[in-house]
């Protein structure tokens, strides 16, 4: 296999893709047949350990999400290798992939998307339990509220739909139910950049909370490379379906070896240092607030 890392069966990484590649039908004849295909990925390899954070970014079209829905299994791969905890799924069927069920997942930027506006919020979250039988109704039910709590929302909004929710709830409901059957992995595919800039804060914020409380591995997909600096410990950028760059945030936001790397970073002012931190302490001190003013009712 081209550019394979180190062999990684001893599953030191969450999850791994190695020399990913995908194409989709462009032009089809009269006949059906494809006769043209647009490369979306080509030869793409990257990974994230567990309790890390790998931030991906590139510019629109240069193949983030087919990436992220080839690891969490979502497209299948034309080619390469996908490993989830060390183990190799890429034509893993069903059956065998059970016991690793759910173990990656995806939030989207759209909650709207993501949540069935007809369900209940109890009922959306509790439904990857209840559809891989890891729950009863009863035991789904607790669970539920321990999962609106563990993203800060009140249990009592179970009850509620989703067009009932904020935008900021909504993305809570479908990280606690990303959550429900316990992955070691979230891929979040632009998962803020359908909300308000306050809103922005309070989820990436819970983002790391929960890393640093679960050990999840996380995969931030993003635009915007002062979001991708603060949260990522390693920084993928990518460029007409190829990763140009990899390395620790700092390496590629301070030192950047590819060309297209510094313009992405020219058209995008990253605060300093100094800033970062203080916007970190202040995400926090948010996030206090939010939560000592949670016992005041439901939502906020
Ligand atoms: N289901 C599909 N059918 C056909 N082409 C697709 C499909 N999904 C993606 N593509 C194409 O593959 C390329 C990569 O798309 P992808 O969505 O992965 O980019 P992206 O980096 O996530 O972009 P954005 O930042 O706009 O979300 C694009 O040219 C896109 O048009
Ligand atoms: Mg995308």
């Amino acid at each position: 296999m081209a550019e394979s890392p180190t062999p990684s069966g001893d599953g030191r990484y969450a999850v791994e893709g190695m020399d990913l590649r995908k194409t989709f039908p462009l032009r089809r004849s009269i006949l059906g047949r494809v006769t043209e295909r647009a490369v979306a990925v080509d030869g793409v390899s990257v990974r994230v350990e567990p309790g890390k954070t790998l931030g991906i970014v590139g510019e629109s079209a240069s193949g983030k999400s087919t990436v992220a829905r080839m690891l969490a299994k979502l497209v299948p791969a034309d080619g390469g290798t996908v490993r989830w905890g060390g183990v190799d799924v890429t034509t893993a069927r069903t059956g065998a992939l059970r016991p690793l069920r759910g173990s990656i997942q995806m939030i989207f930027q759209d909650p709207y998307g993501s949540l069935d506006s007809s369900y209940s919020i109890g009922y959306s979250v509790a439904e990857p339990l209840l559809v891989h039988r890891r729950a009863t109704r009863a035991q789904a039910r607790e669970q539920v509220a321990e999962l609106l709590e563990t993203v800060n929302l009140d249990p009592r909004l179970a009850d509620r739909r989703p067009g009932e929710l904020s935008g900021g709830q909504r993305q809570r409901v479908s990280i606690a139910r990303a959550l429900a059957l316990r992955p070691t992995t979230l891929i979040a595919d632009e998962p803020t950049s359908a909300l308000d800039v306050s809103t922005r804060a309070e989820i990436l914020n819970l983002l790391m909370r929960l890393q640093d409380s679960m050990g999840l591995a996380i995969v931030l997909i993003s635009h915007d490379f002062a979001t991708i600096r603060h949260l990522s410990h390693r920084v993928a950028v990518m460029y007409r379906g190829k990763v140009v760059e990899e390395g620790t945030a700092d390496e590629v936001v301070d030192n950047p070896q590819d060309p297209y790397t510094r313009r992405l970073l020219d058209s995008v002012p990253v605060p300093n240092v100094e800033q970062q931190r203080a916007r970190r302490a202040r995400f926090r001190e948010d996030d206090a607030a939010w939560r000592a003013g949670r016992a005041a009712g439901p939502g906020a």
